[in-house]
């Protein structure tokens, strides 16, 4: 079995991050999103991955490289344009050849990953077979109506009156069926070819598409409150360990970890918290649940439940929580008592005032 990876896609609720990169680069724990689904790939026993990369090609290549790390083989495969789920199978049809293929949408989360998915796959004979979850709002999500016997009788992209509450989780795994689907399928209403469309197009056609019904937890990270949740998630199951440089006046409580080269005084972290390399925390208050990348710097400030991108500095804040913020920002105390706040922030940002 081959497995596909889509890592293109505008990412519109994530911006301004995906203005400047993509949005499976985004960090959990300080390691990108789509690391974790290539780990699990791998756990899975798969060796050949397509990586389908838009406009972010050349920043993904630069974080996933060839797949070594990994221990896979990785192509990349360029979707000029973000067409659809469907749509990218259709490019990789070349690299697919006639394989049973895993399809995994870079930018979701899995705690337990997909070794027992992909073994059941294997073993059954059916055309496609879907994870799916119990969510409180479908209507957010593809949503497949699921009969007696476990095969799928319908399936409907973000409906308004879901027929039921097993949303389709971003993993999904298929026969060569699929591609004469891909192939039948027209645009959706948002001009996408749906991979929903083309799995319902094999339902319709006498195709036995399987689901497989999950609870363990799951999250697709494609807004910030859900990369905030998938990080909170992924801090929880992290060990601490200390390698930087903790002076006597701080204090670390619960796990903690601090990557060589990182500097703490005068601070006190509660986790889980994570802090990168070249990082330097001085006289805060950091945590918990917040993943602090290389090279940031927060001075004088209280921080929680929130994520800092490389180089990124907090330096007088008094309280800051579920934040994301980005690459090399700069959030300040006014030099003076402020009358105003001043703003210089990206197109599409987003800033909560409280006063
Ligand atoms: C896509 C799929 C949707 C699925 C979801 C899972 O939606 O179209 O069916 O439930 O991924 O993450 P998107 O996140 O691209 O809007």
């Amino acid at each position: 079995m081959k497995a596909l990876v889509l890592a293109g896609g505008t990412g519109s609720r994530l911006r301004p991050f995906t203005h400047t990169g993509a949005k499976q680069l985004l960090p959990l724990a300080n390691r990108p999103v789509v690391h974790y689904a290539l780990q699990a790939i791998a756990d899975a026993g798969i060796e050949e991955v397509g990586m389908v990369v838009g406009a972010h090609g050349d920043a993904i290549r630069h974080a996933v490289g060839d797949g070594s790390a990994f221990g896979l083989r990785i192509a990349y495969l360029r979707q000029p344009e973000p067409r659809g789920l469907a749509h990218a199978v259709l490019i990789a049809r070349d690299f697919l050849k006639d394989d049973d293929f895993l399809l995994y949408l870079g930018d979701n989360y899995l705690e337990d990953g997909v070794r027992a998915f992909v073994r059941r796959a294997a073993a059954d004979g059916d055309a496609a077979r879907l994870l799916v979850t119990p969510v409180p709002d479908p209507t957010a999500f593809g949503v497949a109506e699921v009969g007696g016997d476990g095969l799928v009788r319908r399936l409907e992209e973000k409906p308004e009156r879901p027929r039921s509450d097993l949303a389709l989780v971003g993993v999904y795994a298929f026969t060569p069926a699929v591609h004469e689907a891909v192939r039948a399928i027209g645009p959706s209403g948002r001009g996408e070819l749906e991979i929903t469309h083309a799995v319902q197009w094999m339902i319709d056609r006498g195709l036995a598409v399987r689901a497989e019904t999950t609870t363990r937890p799951w999250r697709d990270t494609g807004s910030v409150d859900d990369l905030l949740e998938a990080n909170r998630h992924v801090l929880d199951r992290t060990q601490g360990q200390v390698d930087g440089k903790v002076d006597p006046h701080s204090v670390l409580v619960g796990r903690v970890r601090i990557a060589e080269g990182a500097v703490v005084t005068g601070s006190r972290i509660v986790g889980p918290v994570v802090v990168g390399a070249g990082a330097v925390i001085s006289n805060s208050s950091v945590g918990p649940y917040t993943a602090i990348a290389e090279d940031c710097r927060i001075e004088d400030s209280a921080i929680e439940f929130s994520v800092l991108l490389r180089g990124a500095s907090v330096e007088g804040a008094p309280r800051i929580e579920r934040s994301l913020i980005g690459r090399e920002a700069v959030v300040a105390a006014a030099p003076r008592p402020p009358q105003a706040h001043r703003l210089v922030i990206g197109d599409h940002s987003k800033v909560q005032l409280t006063s």
